[in-house]
């Protein structure tokens, strides 16, 4: 007989978008770390799969993630999971009752939807799937408007489009929990922003990037190549200060040429703070400063909770850096003054990190995340190339594909130690 099961015992099923692979499992560890709870999986997981069974949780912590994921699409109890419709029916029939049984009672209303992974049903097909589920106990009324309860029949046909097969590779039912946010790459699209430039952030990505970073509410976070503060968008959304910095005067203080087309000249208030406004979070803006990153300005007990950037990559923009003719001339024996003109020299890809990696490592709390894009030549990839730190832990490294020799890959840092510890223990030598 089946007895009741508590939080040891009860699945949920997370069903996760089938883009940006790569960044769903940092996505919802980052997640579930932030309530301090594991990521604990079935035996069969795959992290391919569009479906995750997540073990150890409660309720409450499923709404916790989905309330932030933009990679996870819709959450549930699972009450039942097989390989065929028969070990899916066995094991919701061993399912305990004491946990249906609150949402199937006779005064309530309820719907069943039916959905298919890599596979498109007609309704007649659908309607029949539903039937094939009438030994579970309903009692109350059907209600496809506005039900009390909603429950999913999930088919997954596998991932190959080209090679579908007749029947699922997995079936899962169960009771839905909640939706996550991918809401928001639609309302946030730099489409709609009010100021954007050629380099702005993608509206999911940004998302995605202040959740690997576990931005929460109160944090204070700085992006040191801040463009038109796209991440900063994101980070304030779930309620942190935000701030930043830029080597362009034009693109802090919003004016010069748009980037919109039909739009010669950026308007009066096209900035960052505008789009903070947009999107009512003005009062988590902090200020933003023409600055030059290989150069910091912060005195040195600045601490962030979490820096998140998109250092210049070259390709669509000039990594730049301020430099004085004296870095370039050598000066002759005689000459008693200093140039204060600043001239731009190249800053080289491999600095860039290194200065973020160094700056990370003294101005993040301990504990605090530094999330960055690393530009990628794939052919020449080594997990060896991405650049580490002592006081900074590598927690993830995703890649996004951008051609077939091209890529970035998102990588995500924690700090783990002081810079006093770890120049102690290395005698006092660089750093980096
Ligand atoms: C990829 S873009 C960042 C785009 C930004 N995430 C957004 O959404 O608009 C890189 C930015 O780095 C800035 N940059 C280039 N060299 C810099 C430097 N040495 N110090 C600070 N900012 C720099 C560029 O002006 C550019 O705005």
């Amino acid at each position: 007989m089946a007895v009741y099961c508590g939080r040891a015992c009860r699945k949920y099923l997370l069903h996760l978008a089938h883009d940006n692979v790569d960044f769903r499992l940092p996505e919802i560890k980052a997640l579930l770390s932030l309530r301090n709870r594991p990521f604990d999986t079935s035996e069969t997981f795959s992290e391919k799969s569009p479906f995750w069974q997540l073990k150890g949780l409660s309720e409450d912590d499923i709404r916790s993630v989905m309330s932030r994921t933009v990679c996870g699409k819709s959450s549930f109890e699972l009450w039942g999971h097989g390989t065929t419709t028969d070990e899916l029916r066995t094991s919701l029939l061993e399912y305990p009752a004491e946990n249906m049984a609150p949402y199937l009672q006779q005064n309530s209303t309820y719907k069943i939807n039916v959905y298919t992974f890599n596979k498109t049903l007609v309704f007649k097909d659908r309607i029949k799937k539903i039937d094939a589920l009438d030994f579970l106990p309903f009692k109350g009324t059907v209600n496809l408007k506005d039900p009390e309860h909603i429950f999913c029949l999930l088919e997954d046909y596998g991932s190959d489009p080209n090679d579908i097969p007749e029947e699922p590779f997995h079936i899962f039912f169960g009771r839905w929990i909640a939706d996550g946010q991918r809401e928001l790459i639609r309302s946030y699209s730099v489409k709609k922003r009010h100021f954007i430039g050629n380099t702005s952030m993608d509206a999911g990505l940004s998302f995605i990037m202040a959740n690997h970073a576990k931005v929460k509410a109160d944090d204070l976070v700085y992006d040191p190549f801040v463009g038109t503060g796209s991440l900063l968008v994101a980070c304030s959304h779930f309620g942190a200060y935000v701030c930043g910095t830029d080597i362009d005067y034009n693109t802090i203080h919003g004016i010069g040429k748009a980037s919109r087309k039909n739009q010669k000249w950026r308007g009066p208030d096209e900035n960052i703070r505008a789009n903070l406004r947009q999107y009512g979070t003005e009062s988590l803006y902090v200020d933003v400063m023409v600055s030059d990153a290989s150069k910091p300005l912060w005195r040195k007990t600045a601490q962030f909770d979490a820096i998140v950037t998109d250092p210049p990559y070259g390709i669509r923009e000039s990594t730049r850096r301020t430099g004085s003719h004296k870095d370039i001339i050598k000066p002759p024996e005689d000459f008693s003054g200093e140039s204060h003109v600043p001239v731009s020299m190249a800053y080289h890809l491999s600095d860039i990190f290194a200065d973020l990696l160094n700056f990370a490592a003294h101005h993040l709390v301990l504990g605090g995340r530094l999330i960055y894009w690393l530009p990628i030549y794939r052919p020449e990839y080594c997990e060896e190339m991405v650049p580490l730190h002592p006081c900074l832990t590598l927690i993830s490294n995703c890649e996004q594909t951008l051609s077939s020799h091209t890529s970035r890959r998102l990588i995500t840092m924690e700090k783990t130690k002081e810079p006093e510890v770890c120049e102690a223990f290395l005698g006092g030598g660089p750093l980096v």
